[in-house]
């Protein structure tokens, strides 16, 4: 016999696109936690769904348009077939809003991240009404209360935790205070209760998030909680075997978030510390309210605490003003720093920041420098990935390749990792004896009781 279907709920089919940050992917998964709960299950075919919602992003140029072009791909593919509920949520449609309903009639809701909150009954309002609506009020506090009532159901060995969002730091160039709204930090112990639902979906290594995540600071009537706190609250988790946080600001690496690295086990060795430029000049043209003096202590501090420490960081090549002494400064941290694995893309102008109206530089030099410090960067990243042939490392193994032989898993510096091996890897750390490499990746033999040391 078949089982009884709750009639109150709607047994639809969701479709869930993510463009964007980390944030962005644990959001699509915490939306669909959410609407699960209203029957809805997820399917990765476009063409089954009742329902489409693109999780979007602005940080950089052609967002919107993107947004419009992948609109007209699905327009296409239901040409013949009834509309799916399509749903902008996300960073572009938080800073486009109502817009987006007035230029594109095929979206039915817009809806921005602080606001997931209402989803549900978004949903449910559209089914029964067919009315459009946008939802873009800044409301943090009401979001997470509602979410940490709706069990974190992700059992990926490596799983993303949001503990803080927004951003007031206003740096010139980004939209993210724009879209993202104020800095609000958890309360310490829901994110506590999530990682205890994470542990027991049976999650090895919690990320924690933040657009400024070492700028958690929380505060109830007796304590006050800082990101040092939730690491070591985190580490005392038997079933945790690792632990990273991202996206930090040079300006809150703050000396107990430094000195963690002096006791911890399980705080992974790699540190992503987004720069923008080697260039004092430039660094305060972009608002970023620290110098490279003071990038380059923290870095030392660091690496006289634990000398294996890595560092990856974000770039932005060409931002007005920029000239060759600047771009040169620029190239000479990297060469300091060995940076080992970063990002680094053309200044892209944004609507609504103090930065959209200036002076471009010529564009022509800004793919140039680009092209130079990508070489730069990539260079190192193969060098890194070449000196660890024949040693063995650490791997975390996350899942099986889609071969259906290989695994894949990381290393503490989140390099991933192609091998041979069985299933009852994944969730583990094993020992893997790399074998060759390339910039992204390293190719390696599973060991077993091999006796070589662990680099
Ligand atoms: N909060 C982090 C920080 O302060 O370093 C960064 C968060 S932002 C989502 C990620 C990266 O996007 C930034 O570090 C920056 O390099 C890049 N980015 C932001 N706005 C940009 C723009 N207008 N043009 C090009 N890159 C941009
Ligand atoms: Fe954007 Fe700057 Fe805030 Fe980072 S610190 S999110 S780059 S405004
Ligand atoms: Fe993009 Fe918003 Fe993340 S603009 S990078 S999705 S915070």
């Amino acid at each position: 016999m078949g089982l009884k279907k709750n009639p109150n709920l709607m047994y639809k089919k969701i479709y869930i696109k993510t463009f964007g940050c980390q944030m962005n992917e644990y959001d699509s998964n915490r939306i669909f936690d959410t609407i699960k709960k209203n029957g809805y299950e997820k399917t990765d075919q476009y063409e089954e769904a009742d329902c489409y919602l693109l999780n979007t992003c602005h940080i950089r140029d052609k967002a919107k348009e993107k947004v419009y072009h992948e609109i007209g791909r699905l327009k296409k593919i239901f040409r013949n077939k009834k509309k799916p509920t399509v749903i902008i949520a996300g960073c572009v449609a938080q800073a486009e809003n109502q817009e987006m309903l007035k230029r594109e009639p095929y979206i039915d809701i817009v809806i921005g991240p602080q606001s997931y909150h209402k989803i549900n009954d978004v949903i449910l309002n559209h089914y029964k009404n067919k009315k459009k609506k946008e939802e873009t009020e800044f409301d943090s506090i009401s979001k997470f209360n509602y979410l940490s009532k709706i069990v974190n159901k992700d059992s990926n060995v490596s799983s993303f935790l949001t503990i803080q969002e927004g951003c007031d730091k206003f740096c010139h160039f980004c939209v993210v205070p724009y879209t993202r709204g104020p800095e609000y930090s958890r309360p310490f112990d829901q994110i506590i209760k999530e990682a205890k639902e994470l542990i027991h979906n049976g999650v090895k290594e919690i990320i924690l998030l933040g657009q400024n995540v070492n700028a958690y600071n929380y505060k109830d009537e007796n304590n006050e909680y800082k990101l040092s706190d939730l690491l070591y609250k985190l580490e005392s988790f038997d079933e945790i075997k690792r632990i990273r946080y991202t996206t930090s600001h040079p300006k809150d690496m703050s000396e107990d978030l430094i000195n963690i690295y002096k006791k911890s086990i399980k705080l992974m060795p790699l540190v992503h510390l987004p720069v923008q430029s080697g260039s004092n000049k430039i660094l305060k043209l972009m608002n970023r309210k620290h110098t490279i003096e003071e990038y380059l202590i923290i870095y030392k501090k660091l690496k006289m605490i634990k000398p294996n420490i890595e560092f990856s960081s974000d770039f932005i090549i060409g931002y007005p003003e920029e000239d060759d002494e600047d771009f040169k400064m620029t190239m000479e941290l990297i060469n300091k720093v060995k940076f080992i694995n970063s990002y680094s893309f053309i200044f892209s102008p944004r609507p609504g920041t103090v930065a959209a109206g200036l002076t471009l530089i010529d564009k022509k030099k800004s793919k140039e420098r680009l092209e130079i410090i990508q070489k730069k960067l990539f260079d190192y990243q193969i060098k890194k990935n070449k000196s660890l042939e024949g040693k063995v490392l650490n791997i975390l193994v996350e899942n099986k390749m889609k071969d259906g032989i290989k695994l894949f898993g990381r290393t503490e510096y989140m390099t991933s990792v192609i091998f041979e091996g069985n299933e009852e890897c994944i969730g583990k750390i094993v020992q893997v004896e790399i074998i060759s490499s390339n910039q992204n990746s390293l190719f390696g033999k599973l060991i077993d009781g091999l006796k070589k040391k662990v680099a």
